[in-house]
């Protein structure tokens, strides 16, 4: 019989709030791959009650953390590894927040406080995680992180606001962390520019409902789902994809380099 893609590995995956989360599926996909995983969240997120659900069926252990607080994340990786008995072999960041989105304020009038609050969750609570697994030590030779990431950061997109900036600095995380991990522990650091999903935090986006469609039509494949990002995700922790790293892949159904598709045109015929 062949063997489960994560056979024997273990994992941390942050962000499952509910049955959409893109974490929350690909949870569900690792478990299924033979991976033994323990869910964490934000405090906040634990009172909605859902991620024990979860790891039941994952038979997982959930720690509370909030991502932007040091002090949590190293009390999550040592209590981890407690749990899995040693290191880790993968990390999903799966991490977004803007209060600016959230209050629907323009992108030429935002309250810079909460820009400030939308880039330490989004983006530096990822230096902050691989920064505390790196010192830890806490990752195996060979492991892979993943983050979560939307075309938004090379391309502008009215609506996602300070989201943008903030994908736009994950990403360059992703390659400047990536290479020291590499260098030291040939550890892989890679992000997934996934298409638009409909998550909470997704429809949370002013006119996410249109835009969604619109790359729907564009996109030669449609719009990738959140069960086919789940696949990519565990296959990017697999060692099937040991030499990718720093890379910034496009999960969305070819979106990023078509202009325009026949549908769309069709508009403007006259
Ligand atoms: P979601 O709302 O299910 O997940 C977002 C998660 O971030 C939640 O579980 C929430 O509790 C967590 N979170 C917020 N603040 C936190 C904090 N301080 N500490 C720890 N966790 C915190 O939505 P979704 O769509 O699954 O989002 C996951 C990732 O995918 C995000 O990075 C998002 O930007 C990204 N993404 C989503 C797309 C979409 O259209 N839904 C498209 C491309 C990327």
């Amino acid at each position: 019989m062949a063997k489960a893609l994560l056979e024997g590995k273990k994992g941390i995956i942050f962000g499952a709030l509910d049955e959409k989360s893109l974490a929350w599926k690909t949870a569900l996909r690792a478990h299924e791959e033979g991976a033994q995983i323990v869910l964490t969240n934000a405090p906040v997120a634990m009172r909605l009650g859902k991620i024990n659900e979860l790891a039941e069926i994952c038979g997982a252990e959930v720690i509370p953390a909030d991502a932007t607080s040091v002090e949590d994340i190293e009390n999550l990786f040592t209590k981890a590894m407690e749990i899995v008995g040693g290191k880790v072999d993968f990390v999903l960041h799966s991490i977004g927040m803007s209060p600016n989105v959230r209050k629907d304020f323009p992108y030429t009038d935002l309250n810079h406080d909460f820009f400030l609050k939308t880039l330490d969750i989004s983006a530096l609570s990822f230096h902050k995680i691989l920064q505390t697994a790196y010192k830890k030590d806490a990752i195996n030779d060979w492991g892979s992180v993943v983050a979560l990431s939307y075309i938004a950061a090379q391309r502008t997109m009215p609506g996602y606001k300070d989201m943008a900036d903030a994908k736009a600095m994950l990403e360059s995380i992703a390659r400047s962390f990536g290479y020291y991990y590499g260098k030291e522990k040939k550890v892989r650091v890679n992000t997934i520019s996934q298409s638009p999903t409909l998550t909470t935090a997704g429809s949370g986006i002013k006119g996410f409902n249109s835009f969604y469609h619109y790359a729907n039509d564009i996109a030669p494949l449609g719009n990738a789902s959140a069960d086919s990002c789940a696949d990519y995700i565990v296959m990017l922790f697999s060692d099937f994809c040991r030499m990718v790293t720093m890379q910034n892949l496009y999960h969305d159904g070819g979106f990023s380099y078509a202009l325009s598709s026949d549908e769309v045109l069709a508009h403007y015929e006259d």
